[in-house]
This record gives C-alpha cells, structure tokens and sequence, in this order.
C-alpha cells in the first residue's frame, strides 16, 4: 500500500525560500536541533527582520511543507558572512547544506557581494567539509574562539571569493 501511495505520490524534493519573520520559531528549532547553544525565537525574529541578513530556508514537500534547514548571512559593504548553516539530524547527509550553499553564494553574487567569510570550528568535519566542497579557503584561525570544558577549541576563518 504504501509503495502504491508512494508512486502516485512521489515525495517532492525540498525547495529553497527566502525566510520570513514569522519563519522565527521554526528556524529556532532547526538551530537549537543543530548547535550546543541554540539561538532564541526573538534573536531569529530581529535578524530576519533586519534588511542586512539574508536568510533561505529549505522546505519540504516542493516548499510546502516544513523547515527542515536554512542560511543566514550578514552584508556589509561588498562582504558577507555567512553566520550559520543548519540542516534537521533527520535530513542530514544527502545534499541539502550543499544546495543552501550553492543557492545562498548565487544569491549573495546577485547582491554585488565579492567577499563571504565564515567561522568554523576545528573539528566539525560535516561543515568543513561542505564549506571546502564550496570553493571556501582557510585565511585565518582564532585560537580558544569555542570554550570547552576540556581545553577551548580554535575557530576557523574561511573565505571564498565570488564573481
Ligand atoms: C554541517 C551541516 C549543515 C551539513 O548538512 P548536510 O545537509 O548533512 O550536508 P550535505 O549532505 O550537503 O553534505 C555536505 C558534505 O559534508 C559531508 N558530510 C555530511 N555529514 C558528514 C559527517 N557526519 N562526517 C563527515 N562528512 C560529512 C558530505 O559527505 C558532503 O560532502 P561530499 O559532497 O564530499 O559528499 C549539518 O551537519 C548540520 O546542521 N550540522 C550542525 C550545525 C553546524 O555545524 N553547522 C555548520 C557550522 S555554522
């Protein structure tokens, strides 16, 4: 039955939107699903509504259904920083960052932005790795940036040049 179901109606891929100010609590809850310290509804609330950061979230079901991962960037001048990439545990591991990312760069190029940075952790391999997928280069590292209970870890900064 459910194979019949599944053929008539084939699960459509998530489609990538901009996110709105009342995307808030969703966004949330993706951050708090993916980071140690999640940011709250109302951080979400003033960044959304703030015409600097650009932010695109991934929704299932073709966009109609919900957020199952966003990417949100600040512009100033022609530079960007990209302040955080998150994807649900559940959706993780088939494509869905890379496509953010692809999108967001696209998006930021239209803007005029020739420069993005971000900071990584040392040791998140995921993000490393999607980042390096990315066309992203290390151009520095902030030494005790992640406090930790045993021994702080260094952030790193990667930039990637667009146009
Ligand atoms: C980092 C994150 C956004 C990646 O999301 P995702 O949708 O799983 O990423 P993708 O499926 O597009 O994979 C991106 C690359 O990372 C690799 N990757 C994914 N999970 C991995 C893992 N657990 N270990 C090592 N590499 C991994 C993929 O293989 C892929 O590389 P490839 O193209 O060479 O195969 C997700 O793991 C996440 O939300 N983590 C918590 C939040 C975070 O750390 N964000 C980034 C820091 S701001």
């Amino acid at each position: 039955m459910m194979g019949f179901l599944s053929r008539l109606f084939p699960k459509r891929a998530p489609a990538v939107l901009d996110a709105r100010p009342t995307d808030a609590a969703a966004l949330a809850a993706v951050h708090a699903a993916s980071f140690r310290h999640g940011w709250s509804e109302p951080e979400f609330e003033r960044l959304l509504a703030d015409r600097s950061v650009i932010a695109q979230a991934a929704r299932a079901e073709g966009g109609r259904g919900r957020i199952t991962g966003f990417i949100l960037s600040r512009l100033a001048a022609d530079e960007a920083e990209i302040l955080t990439v998150a994807v649900v545990p559940a959706e993780r591991g088939r494509g869905l960052a890379s496509d953010l990312v692809r999108r967001h760069l696209s998006r930021l190029a239209a803007l005029g932005v020739a420069r993005v940075f971000l900071e990584v952790e040392e040791g998140n391999r995921p993000a490393l790795r999607l980042y390096s997928r990315a066309g992203f280069g290390e151009v520095g590292q902030r030494k005790g940036y992640y406090p930790r209970a045993a021994g702080a870890a260094a952030a790193l900064v990667l930039r990637r040049d667009l146009g």
